[in-house]
């Protein structure tokens, strides 16, 4: 191995930088090799839009948020949406990808992304034969693979910081304070910033609810002497008659992150019922931007030498992954498509409910 590719691609999350780095890093300190980055996820790939990495290209970056590569959800080289005479075709262009891959002479290719963008890296080894190693991300924490991606880490304090700021006012305005989280399809970053940020209802799709319970919790604490409430609530909470309440997906994006849906909906349920004032506030993409916490740069970090020893021993079509307190690898077979959520009866929810947190359930 003499010279390899890396991308990032998916939803942006804080710690794809450090990653970056820590491939350039390892790649050229310890091994000689040579780094080419390609732009705009696969899309750089199927364009062969690409700059080199060098020392001095990585340097600095490890606290910056975002990706120097750049990235996008859309670009999938096995359906890539061309305009042909004014029309919008779907085209296999993955031949492309490996003529590129060959041009640059690049003899194995790093994928940073999450379940799509590793689907795709998948695809590419199993199908094409390119040789590609994975590296989990998604601010989700929803890949079952790992004990834990990066940028996860960071949305969590993000949001609890966001609770620390409600609580205050929450309190001094007697209102009842709804925070909407991401999370997509798993209450992770809702569950763990609830518990952190001291929430009184925590809404996550894992646990359906029924509103009149969230209703009871808020007026047990008003029977109390609370005259304020936290409610954190997943992006993709249901409730109990297992309909999702808001229309979710469009074109595989989550429409509430756009339009504040089950937050403002809670919300304006909770201040209907119980006369009590109440305000929402949708978190949204805060939650993906901004500097990583120290405990995602040091894992991006473990993730990006990881994935250049998996290179140099070989490992192709595998992902690495934390198995705590090791950096170990899953074949990316057995990493996509598997989604981790918030068990049930899991320790979490235990915990939380001991100490009075309602779950609306
Ligand atoms: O998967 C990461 C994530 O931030 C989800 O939590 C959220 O549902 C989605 O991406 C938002 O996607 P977009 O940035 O395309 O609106």
């Amino acid at each position: 191995v003499r010279r390899i590719g890396v991308l990032t691609g998916g939803g942006d999350c804080p710690g794809l930088n450090a990653v970056i780095r820590a491939v350039v890093k390892t790649a050229v300190k310890n091994y000689r090799l040579s780094v080419v980055g390609f732009e705009n996820g696969f899309g750089g790939l199927i364009q062969n839009r690409s700059r080199e990495l060098t020392l001095n290209e990585v340097a600095g970056i490890l606290p910056r948020g975002g990706t120097i590569l750049g990235t996008t959800n859309r670009d999938n080289p096995f359906h890539y949406s061309m305009l042909i005479k004014g029309q919008r075709v779907f085209r296999d262009v993955s031949d492309r990808v490996i003529e590129n891959i060959n041009i640059q002479e690049i003899d194995a290719l790093i994928v940073i992304g999450g379940d799509g963008s590793l689907s795709i890296a998948r695809e590419l080894c199993e199908t094409k034969g390119l040789p590609v190693v994975g590296v989990p991300k998604t601010i989700d924490n929803d890949l079952s693979a790992t004990d834990q991606t990066f940028g996860f880490d960071t949305a969590l304090n993000t949001a609890t910081e966001a609770l620390d700021k409600l609580h205050t006012t929450a309190e001094s305005h007697h209102r009842v304070m709804v925070l909407e989280v991401m999370g997509r399809y798993a209450g992770w970053i809702a569950i763990e910033a609830g518990i952190a940020g001291g929430a009184d209802v925590i809404l996550i799709p894992e646990i359906p609810y029924s509103i009149e319970k969230v209703y009871e919790k808020i007026y047990e604490r008003r029977d109390h002497g609370k005259l304020f409430s936290i409610v954190v609530v997943a992006e993709g909470a249901k409730t109990a008659g297992g309909e999702l309440v808001v229309q979710r997906t469009v074109e595989d994006s989550f429409e509430p992150i756009r339009l504040g849906g089950i937050g403002n909906l809670v919300a304006k349920q909770i201040e209907e019922e119980t006369g009590m004032e109440s305000r929402v506030t949708v978190l949204g993409h805060l939650q993906r931007g901004g500097t990583p916490t120290a405990f995602d740069r040091i894992l991006a970090t473990r993730y990006g030498a990881g994935a250049v020893e998996l290179v140099m021993a070989g490992k192709y079509g595998e992902m690495v992954c934390l198995r705590t307190p090791k950096i170990e690898s899953v074949p990316l077979a057995e990493a996509v498509g598997e989604m981790r959520l918030v068990p049930v009866d899991g320790d979490l929810v235990r915990t939380a409910r001991q100490i009075g947190i309602s779950f609306g359930d």
